[in-house]
């Protein structure tokens, strides 16, 4: 990518200024909703010795509204005042900069001004970048260029290079860099530090870092561009390298430095580190800005310092929507439900971003049948859901295997013109395989207009859950010739299917994939999941192996697969060596003695099986009781072994027996083993 800047630099310093692109169309689909509204307004008031001087002009700098403007404006045309082009940019700056905004009308003064000043273009572009309006402002900057009798200044580069950063066109941002280059602006401090949180937000972080270190120009904004534009990429690390790079250089962090610094804790979840930089705020008396005391919330409720969170927020003089969202995003992903619902009711002015960050605390905190009261709580309350407010549904339906619900969702999306995201579509996909409609999953994976890695693996694990191996590899492969890049979770999704499917020579092949072609290296679920397969199909000693080579310690899990697949083949040799390594890990769950105890039974080695039972009484062992939920109309009922608390208890355990004397008709022995020997009615 470094080569290819370069290339792009050294095209665009021979490219002429009118051979900027020209089409228009170019910034058509630039996406300006999640703009950051500026608060801070400008002052255009100026105490220019002309305004002073001339009655009219200080008359304007008192100006409170377009009426006012026209009147005096008028006045201008009048007085012939209007062909200074000072005085006009008086006029396009009012209307640019001033409280009361009127960028249309700003637009027409400024074309129809003779020989409108750089400064008029400066405002201007400006008024534009603050209003949200990237396409305008960058409209605007051809204009200035086709316009021809003036260059833009060390001002105006700055204001472009900010509106490219919010924009994802890359080229238009690389065309502007060079014409930076050209101007040779790439001195300027203003523009250096502008030019880096741009290249940042382009996730080129090393061209960015490039530019960063061979400069001579750099200040405290220098370094907290670098440092925050790496913290919003989600590269905690290099930022807090920075860090220690500019304490290095003895230059003074200030609050912004801080804010970055405890949000790199928050991303690694770094406790100590994040108590380190607050102590370092409190001793060198930075000041507490909202910005900064949300920040270290944030990196408290991560880091599970719940109390910290909760001492910072009960001591902010203001609290703003996202300190209190943070904090109820706080509780709900602890389980504290009635206190963040509390909180939630207490907050002044709430809009949708406060219950979507309790829905989806809820979901994490595993709780998705709350998460889907509060959806229905929140449309009582008269908020209006959005994208986001659906996709933690979706995933709370997803949790609960909640068909009935998901489907609803899904008319509510259709009705209520959502437009089917990336994100919005991947949980409508993931929720579909997951609460065992595959075929809706597939449909709704075809419509969708844009899929990101999380859409094909959603697909690909919703497949593999389904049985469907060939499918699985086939959408596996699918996948990697579009380009996307598979992920853990996708090896996970394509290993289980070859595993449901039996085919081991494609598993043993994706697993290899894995480390030699992909670079990711596989984790305890990858492990657990090939010793499954080979176990599953046999191969007993190549699984143990596996397991004995893997440079990670094996967990339960994996252990747990290879006992399941000796029990399967009957291979008592291998199962106990496995059963004792599981019973060492784990010596509580009961599971493992009964299994063990099963098996040796089968096996007909009768004094082994009573010594596993022994020995697990001797322990004091209790069964953790096995716990599953299903959604029947748009109800959650959850079962527990041996709760009988749900309604129709008897009945069911009726129908469970009769289902079981089926099986047994069909010749069939039902494998009950795994319930445990005393749980099964
Ligand atoms: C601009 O400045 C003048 C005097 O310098 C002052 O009287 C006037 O109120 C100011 N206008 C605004 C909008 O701040
Ligand atoms: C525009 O550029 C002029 C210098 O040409 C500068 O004085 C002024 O502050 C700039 N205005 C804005 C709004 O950036
Ligand atoms: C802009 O450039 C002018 C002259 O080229 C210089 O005097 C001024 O300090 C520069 N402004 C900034 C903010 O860099
Ligand atoms: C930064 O520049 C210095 C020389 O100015 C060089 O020694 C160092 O290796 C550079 N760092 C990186 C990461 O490129
Ligand atoms: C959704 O779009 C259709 C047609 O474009 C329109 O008739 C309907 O009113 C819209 N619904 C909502 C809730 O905006
Ligand atoms: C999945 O949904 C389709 C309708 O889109 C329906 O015809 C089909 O029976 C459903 N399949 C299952 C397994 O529920």
């Amino acid at each position: 990518m470094k080569l290819m800047l370069i290339l792009c630099f050294s095209k665009l310093r021979c490219l002429h200024v009118s051979q900027f692109p020209h089409s228009g169309s170019f910034v058509s689909n630039l996406h300006t909703q999640y703009l950051p509204s500026y608060t801070k307004t400008i002052n255009w008031n100026t105490t220019h010795s002309f305004v002073r001087t001339n009655p009219l002009l200080s008359l304007l700098e008192r100006c409170k509204s377009l009426i006012q403007l026209k009147q005096i404006q008028a006045q201008m045309i009048l007085t012939g005042l209007i062909y200074d082009s000072f005085a006009a940019s008086r006029l396009i700056a009012f209307c640019a900069l001033s409280e009361s905004r009127t960028l249309d009308y700003c637009t027409k003064i400024l074309y129809n001004t003779q020989h409108p000043n750089v400064f008029s273009w400066n405002v201007t572009i400006r008024g534009y970048l603050e209003s949200g309006n990237v396409e305008g402002t960058l409209l605007l900057y051809k204009r200035m260029l086709q316009y021809g009798m003036l260059l833009p200044d060390n001002h105006t580069y700055p204001l472009l290079l900010k509106a490219c950063s919010y924009s994802s066109l890359n080229f238009v941002g690389l065309s502007i860099l060079g014409h930076v280059l050209k101007f040779g602006f790439e001195f300027d401090i203003f523009v250096h530090n502008a030019l880096i949180t741009m290249l940042l937000s382009y996730g080129e972080f090393e061209t960015a870092y490039d530019v960063f270190n061979k400069s001579c120009v750099r200040d405290l904004v220098t370094w907290n561009s670098i440092i925050s534009g790496c913290v919003k990429r989600g590269l905690a690390n290099e930022a807090l390298d920075l860090y220690w790079e500019m304490e290095a250089e003895k230059v003074k962090p200030n609050e912004i430095t801080m804010i970055g610094m405890v949000s790199s804790c928050s991303q690694l979840q770094d406790l100590n580190l994040g108590r380190k930089f607050h102590q370092y705020i409190e001793e060198h008396r930075l000041d507490l800005t909202i910005p900064l005391a949300n920040a270290l919330m944030d990196m408290y409720v991560k880091c599970g310092d719940l109390m910290a969170a909760r001492v910072l927020f009960d001591n902010m003089a203001q609290k703003t929507l996202v300190s209190w969202t943070t904090m109820v995003l706080g509780y709900a992903r602890f389980g504290f439900l009635d206190v963040a619902r509390e909180l939630l009711y207490e907050i002044p002015e709430k809009n949708v971003v406060p219950w979507n960050a309790f829905i989806s605390g809820c979901v994490e905190a595993k709780r998705s049948k709350e998460a889907l009261t509060l959806f229905h709580e929140m449309q009582v309350s008269n908020v209006k859901p959005d994208e986001i407010t659906m996709v933690n549904c979706l995933s709370a339906c997803s949790q609960l295997g909640a068909l009935d619900v998901g489907i609803w969702l899904h008319h509510y999306i259709r009705k209520h013109n959502f437009s089917l995201d990336v994100a919005l579509g991947t949980a409508l996909v993931d929720m579909y395989a997951k609460c065992g409609n595959i075929s809706r999953a597939l449909q709704v994976f075809q419509q969708m207009p844009q899929r990101n890695r999380l859409t094909w693996t959603a697909i690909i694990c919703g497949l593999a859950l389904h049985g469907n191996a060939h499918d699985a590899i086939f959408y596996f492969l699918e996948m990697i010739r579009t380009g996307l890049m598979p992920d853990e979770i996708t090896f996970l999704g394509i290993l289980s299917a070859c595993c449901h499917g039996g085919l081991v020579e494609q598993g043993r092949q994706y697993f290899n994939q894995m480390s030699s072609k992909f670079n990711i290296s596989p984790k305890l679920k990858h492990y657990s999941c090939m010793v499954d397969l080979l176990g599953r199909a046999g191969h007993l000693e190549e699984a143990e192996e596996l397991i004995q080579n893997m440079p990670i310690a094996a967990d339960a899990a994996v252990w747990g697969a290879l006992f399941f697949a000796c029990r399967v083949h009957g291979n008592v040799l291998i199962g106990e060596r496995v059963a004792l390594k599981l019973l060492e890990l784990e010596p509580e769950d009961s599971g493992t003695y009964v299994l063990l105890a099963n098996m040796y039974g089968e096996a007909k080695m009768w004094r082994e099986a009573r010594h596993a039972r022994k020995l697990m009484k001797k322990r004091g062992v209790e069964k953790t009781p096995g716990c599953s939920s299903i959604e029947v109309n748009g109800i959650v009922h959850e079962f527990v072994v041996r709760d009988t608390s749900h309604p129709l208890s008897g009945q069911i355990c009726d129908y469970l027996i009769s289902l079981t004397r089926q099986i047994e008709l069909l010749g069939l022995t039902p494998d009950i083993s795994a319930f445990g020997d005393n749980t099964f009615p």
